[in-house]
């Protein structure tokens, strides 16, 4: 299989991520502005399928309706010419110093009707630039202290802001859909709607649950020490994995935000299997940042690096499920027995009765697990005998 990325593998990468210039906080930029006309460029000639943005990535945050409009025409000329698409688009509701305190939670009124505002009106452009997903990553929502803000209180206002944004969305008749992004913290202490339980709990209270549903990020999971692979098999399953931000991280820390396989490697393995066998078909985003010892060509090499990490695990997770050996361990840790239903058709709780189950050499019986598990392994190192 071919390691060489095209637009058919969908991969998107958000030009705040190639774009950061890697401020942090106790450091300068050590790298200049990218034009997102050029980051286009660079990705396109690199395979990627599009790419993804906040309102204030491109239009810098104030500019005035005219320096906007030709911002605009010049990134969709860029768009055409390329064939880059951008199929989902978000808002910065974190940077500016009025969102301190949150945008649809913050404490004053004025601003979580400003906050709206502004999604409003970048959820026109998202439409016009044909994306089909609006995520929602909630950067400031939250607190440093359960002093300063209602917990119980933000979650109504929360609700509300998502009711009203859908309804906007049926309004205007576009065809968009919302992806929560959670987050436990950073930059806020503690974060609203921290984990993928937690966003898909809130879902299911709002007034269009079918319009809402994740965008999950590999490190932010990871920072709260969960199965990253769990939490996506649960909104695949439950039909709620609209969108994917592809990283890495190592552990319960910071986020990272590094290229997609350079933090749980064994993890990454088992969601490309995941991605791939239960054919998720949404984009493939990247949401890392390159590393603030790298200068421009450092960029473009990462950029290239996440794209080939997917590819690479793809082939070895194939490689994997095809191997013989691994098919036959499968059956003896009797894993395709997992999707024969608990009851047989007809059955009911009445018919659980069964006086011939040994229950003591069935508690002996070996799983097998650990054969697996090596298996696994030295497919991910490339072993293949
Ligand atoms: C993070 C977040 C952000 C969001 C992005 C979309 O790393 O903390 O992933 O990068 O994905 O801002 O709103
Ligand atoms: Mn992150
Ligand atoms: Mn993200």
């Amino acid at each position: 299989m071919p390691v060489t990325p095209t637009p058919a593998d969908k991969f998107t990468f958000g030009l705040w991520t190639v774009g950061w210039q890697a401020r942090d906080p106790f450091g300068d930029a050590t790298r200049g502005a990218l034009d997102p006309v050029r980051s286009v460029n660079e990705l396109a000639k690199r395979g990627a399928y599009g790419v993804t943005f906040h309102d204030d990535d491109l239009i810098p945050f104030g500019s005035n309706d005219s320096d906007r409009a030709q911002i605009i025409q010049r990134f969709k000329k860029t768009l055409e010419e390329t064939g880059m698409k951008v199929p989902m688009m978000t808002t910065n509701l974190f940077s500016h110093p009025v969102f301190k305190d949150g945008a649809f939670t913050s404490n004053d009124r004025d601003i979580r009707r400003y906050a709206l505002r502004k999604v409003i009106r970048n959820l026109d452009l998202a439409a016009e630039m044909g994306a089909e997903t609006y995520v929602c990553w909630g950067g400031r929502e939250g607190s440093e202290s359960d002093a300063a803000k209602d917990a119980y209180v933000s979650h109504e206002r929360m609700r509300e802001a998502f009711n009203l944004l859908s309804q906007y969305v049926i309004d205007k008749g576009y065809k968009m859909k919302f992806a929560i992004e959670p987050k436990p913290n950073e930059p806020r202490g503690d974060i609203f709607l921290p984990t993928i339980g937690h966003a898909m709990a809130f879902i299911n209270t709002l007034d269009h649950p079918e319009m809402v549903g994740l965008n999950p990020e590999v490190g932010h999971e990871q920072m709260s020490n969960l199965n990253f692979v769990h939490g996506i098999a649960q909104a695949l399953w439950q039909g709620k994995l609209f969108h994917i931000d592809l990283n890495g991280q190592h552990g319960p820390k910071f986020d990272q935000d590094l290229v997609f396989g350079h933090g749980d490697v064994k993890s990454a393995f088992f969601l490309v299997d995941l991605l791939e066998h239960y054919k998720y078909s949404g984009p493939k985003h990247f949401d890392y940042k390159p590393a603030r010892t790298e200068d421009d060509a450092g960029v473009w090499q990462s950029a290239t690096s996440n794209m080939r990490t997917y590819l690479l695990l793809k082939e070895r997770a194939i490689a994997y499920r095809n191997d013989p050996r691994v098919i036959d361990a499968m059956k003896e840790s009797r894993i395709p027995e997992l999707e024969v239903p608990t009851l047989a058709k007809g059955e009911t709780w009445k018919d659980l009765a069964d006086p011939s189950f040994d229950v003591e050499s069935a508690g002996a019986r070996g799983m097998g697990y650990e054969k697996l598990n090596q298996l696994a392994l030295e497919h991910l190192m490339g072993v293949r005998a």
